[in-house]
């Protein structure tokens, strides 16, 4: 018998597809035994890496179809919510992309969910596993800058933003769902207080062709009086490092390494410790 039993499902095959394809693939006791996307093209991407797969234009069959366990579900962020509830309903654990809901609601109600029908429910947190991350974190562990007490980090720069749905703040959520669900995950991995409150503010002030905020910040306040905040800027013409962060015996930078201009953000900062 095979080692791979869990029958995965992708369903949607956008930019983020060929990365669950591979790993699902490298993940023992997993195979893609099926993919959806509304756009041919994708799944024909899809069957590339996973020649096996059956596959489905519509997403209400694939689940239906009794062929999958657990789905990975990579569409836009407004279908996250209902698409998982769907699965959860039929049986079927999930795997969420970030942002893992659009409301605190829907977030509760598909966390009960998953708890009463005893189903995995997991949001697709991969930049805890940045190697820049990993190693702030290891030198905070470490004691290398004493106690933390102000965490910064921000992502951005002085540009258009693009017209598709990563703009469309009905679609995306908003400005700080993108990234901010990664960057705020990090914070909430690597200090160990307990969130006392959290205030954000929009700024819309040049972009007039997308909803989305144009500067979003933003700030979360723990019981222990350390603070974090997070920015997200279409308007930085100058950018902040990607990680500020002050400790009582010294700080540590994560300075963004421009030699990846235009896709800035991907690459891992240049850590230094002061
Ligand atoms: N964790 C990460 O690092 C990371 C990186 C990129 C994207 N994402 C997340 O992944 C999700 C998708 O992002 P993307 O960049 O791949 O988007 P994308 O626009 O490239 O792809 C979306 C895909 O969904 C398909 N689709 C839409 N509605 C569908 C439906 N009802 N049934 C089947 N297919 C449908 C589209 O045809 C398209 O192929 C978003 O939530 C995004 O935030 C996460």
């Amino acid at each position: 018998m095979s080692s791979k039993q869990i029958r995965v499902g992708l369903l949607a095959y956008g930019a983020i597809g060929d990365e669950h394809n591979y790993a699902v693939d490298a993940s023992d006791g997993l195979f893609v035994a099926a993919v959806c996307d509304t756009n041919p093209e994708r799944i024909n991407a899809a069957l590339e890496i996973a020649p096996d797969a059956n596959t489905f234009e519509d997403a209400d069959e694939m689940l239906a179809s009794g062929e999958i366990d657990l789905v990975i579900v990579s569409t836009p962020p407004n279908s996250h919510y209902s698409w998982a509830k769907k699965a959860l309903a039929l049986g079927i654990h999930v795997v969420l992309e970030k942002p893992m809901a659009l409301t605190t609601e829907q977030c509760d109600e598909l966390m009960q969910l998953a708890a009463a029908s005893q189903l995995l429910l997991v949001v697709y947190q991969n930049r805890r596993f940045d190697l820049d991350f990993l190693t702030i974190k290891d030198l905070i562990d470490k004691g290398e800058i004493g106690e933390v007490f102000s965490y910064e980090s921000f992502v951005g720069g002085y540009s258009r933003p693009c017209d598709f749905w990563h703009s469309n703040a009905e679609v995306s959520g908003g400005a700080i769902f993108d990234w901010g669900s990664h960057f705020i995950d990090q914070i909430l991995a690597i200090l160990p207080g307990q969130v006392d409150f959290v205030t954000g503010l929009n700024q819309k002030r040049v972009w007039d062709h997308i909803t989305n905020a144009d500067h979003a910040q933003v700030m979360i306040n723990f019981k222990d009086g350390v603070q974090a905040s997070f920015v997200n800027s279409d308007l930085a013409a100058a950018r902040k490092p990607k990680f500020y962060v002050l400790g009582t015996k010294g700080a540590i930078i994560g300075d963004w390494d421009e030699s990846g201009e235009g896709a800035v953000a991907d690459l891992p900062a240049i850590i230094s410790v002061y």
